[in-house]
């Protein structure tokens, strides 16, 4: 019986709850295309660590399981938008079954620096 799949809900941008599974192992970047979510400009970079559209809030007990963050993480980290204390880029998060239940928000905006829109106004 295959019961090893993860249960991972995200909290849209409208503040709507998606519940959708994952394999361990995967990334959140992963289980978001799996799984077709539409997450407007999330994962622009498919995961090499050169945007920070895949960035993710946690609680703070999640965040505490979620695994070591590299330098290279965290260098794009502090361009996302609405950073937090319980910020990571989702493509650098493995699922593991302790993380069976989590939420992971996405938050309202992205800030892809590649392209640099002036929305002022
Ligand atoms: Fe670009 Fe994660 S998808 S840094």
């Amino acid at each position: 019986r295959s019961d090893n799949k993860v249960t991972i809900n995200f909290i849209n941008r409208d503040g709507e709850k998606v519940t959708v599974k994952g394999s361990p192992g995967d990334s959140l970047l992963d289980v978001v295309i799996n799984e077709d979510l539409d997450f407007d400009g999330f994962g622009a970079c498919e995961g090499t660590l050169a945007c920070s559209t895949c960035h993710l809030i946690f609680d703070e007990d999640v965040y505490k399981n979620l695994g070591p963050v590299t330098d290279e993480e965290l260098d794009m980290l502090d361009l996302a938008y609405g950073l937090s204390d319980t910020s990571r880029l989702g493509c650098q998060v493995c699922l593991t079954k302790s993380l069976e239940g989590m939420v992971a928000r996405v938050p309202e905006s992205v800030a892809d620096i590649r392209q640099s829109k002036d929305e002022s106004g």
